[in-house]
């Protein structure tokens, strides 16, 4: 019996509640699930991405879920993808204002590779505002950020912040 994969890429910087909200959904289709960190987002990360991939390693484990493997990678996502042999993209949808931006990655994804298919989950009505950079800059600022992030996570961004 086939086993079915798929890759949930993205920058993680940190993950969130959110991201982990569609992890679980996606693990109850997929038997196996990599998270592949993206070594240079568009952005300019705050933590690096041996960092990223350490934090995310921590935060699953602490939510139960340390059957989820997780990488980093740099370059092409498609060819990421091919490498790891997984039949699925998968990816999170909050609001409206992300489907112009996911729209246009599948499709570019797709075109590129017809075989591997984009699938999207919805996250949980109570994740649909919440995005990393909204953490980074809440704990930056000194609030507390307990019901957006694992505890883990939360102790990496306040050593973050308190190094400098
Ligand atoms: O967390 P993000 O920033 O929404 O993730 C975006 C990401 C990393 C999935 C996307 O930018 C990506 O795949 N980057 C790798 C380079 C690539 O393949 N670009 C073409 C995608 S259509």
């Amino acid at each position: 019996m086939p086993i079915a994969s798929a890759i949930y890429p993205g920058s993680f910087d940190p993950i969130t509640y959110g991201h982990i909200d569609i992890i679980r959904r996606a693990k109850k289709l997929f038997d196996r699930l990599i998270i592949a960190i993206v070594a240079n987002p568009n952005k300019t990360p705050l933590f690096s991405a041996s960092e990223r991939v350490a934090i995310t390693q921590k935060a699953l484990v602490e939510e139960g879920l340390p059957c989820v493997e997780v990488t980093s990678y740099a370059g092409l996502l498609i060819e990421v993808a091919k490498e790891m042999s997984v039949e699925a993209i998968v990816r999170g949808l909050r609001a409206n204002s992300d489907f112009d931006y996911e729209f246009q990655m599948a499709l570019t994804n797709r075109d590129l590779d017809p075989a591997i298919e984009t699938v999207f989950f919805m996250t949980a009505g109570r994740y649909s505002f919440l995005s990393s950079s909204m953490v980074k800059e809440v704990k930056r600022l000194g609030g507390g950020v307990s019901s957006f992030v694992p505890k883990s996570v939360e102790e990496a961004l306040a050593r973050k912040f308190t190094a400098g």
